[in-house]
């Protein structure tokens, strides 16, 4: 079968092996912070110090010269690149490694690490350094307005519109490295079967939603998910 549309969906698992933790895995991030506490807005209205140093740890961790993308990233960015159809990669990560891995057509529908956004005049700007109440929005120079440009709990999710349109399209949606608890990337997978498109979840182990996929794969990301896109050729 060869498609057309393709829709992937990637999460934390994908990034697992390049050194990042995931969120709910055996000492995952939610281990050992409370989301309330650290990815919230109102987290941030009540304790804007503990949510900074939360970010400003996670940005120092990406930028550390061993962090990396692998062949998972890599396998999913030499694909599009050939493919001749239309092809959109949705990650609800906040690092940067499918664009380090050369990936074009990708939404962050979580928001990126590396940037900010000032709370007064919307501007978002790439932002690399450690954040904080002092830090300079580049565009209106106001302070106390910049956050990290990452979607919390109770926020909207980026480019929603887009991804609906393109999921009511696609006829192959492949979901890599999520457990599917957070919706609405966890509710994709229904979207795409009403669609009629074939749906297929790599993961090292079966997800939440698991049992919506019609294929499923389980294993290593760096191993599964380049094979599976050698097999689905051009
Ligand atoms: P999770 O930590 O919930 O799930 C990671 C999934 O990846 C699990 O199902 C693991 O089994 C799987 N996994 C781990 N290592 C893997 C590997 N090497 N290869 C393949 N799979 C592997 O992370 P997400 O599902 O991405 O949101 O979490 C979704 C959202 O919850 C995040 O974007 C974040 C978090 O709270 C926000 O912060 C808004």
């Amino acid at each position: 079968m060869s498609y057309q549309n393709i829709v992937i969906l990637t999460g934390a698992g994908i990034s697992q092996e390049s050194g990042l933790g995931t969120f709910r895995d055996n000492g995952g991030l939610w281990a050992e912070y409370a989301i309330e506490d650290v990815a919230t807005p109102e987290a941030f209205a009540a304790n804007p110090r503990l949510v900074y140093d939360f970010y400003n740890m996670r940005r120092a961790e990406l930028l550390k010269d061993e962090i990396s993308f692998n062949s998972a990233h890599q396998a999913l960015a030499d694909f599009e690149s050939h493919f001749a159809g239309q092809f959109k990669l949705v990650t609800q990560n906040v690092d940067n490694l499918h664009e380090a891995a050369g990936s074009k057509s990708l939404i962050h529908m979580h928001g990126e690490l590396q940037k900010a956004r000032c709370l007064f005049c919307g501007h978002i700007s790439m932002w690399e350094d450690d954040l904080d109440e002092k830090s300079i929005c580049p565009s209106c120079q106001d302070t106390r307005g910049m956050r990290p440009h990452i979607v919390w709990f109770g926020e909207m999710p980026l480019q929603m519109d887009d991804i609906y349109s393109l999921l009511a399209d696609c006829d192959l949606f492949v979901s890599i490295g999520t457990s599917g608890n957070v919706y609405p990337a966890a509710g994709f997978v229904q979207i795409a079967n009403d669609a009629g498109a074939h749906t297929v979840e790599l993961n090292l182990e079966p997800s939440q939603g698991a049992t919506l996929f019609k294929e499923k794969i389980y294993g290593k990301a760096s191993e599964i998910v380049p094979a599976f896109l050698k097999g689905l050729g051009r």
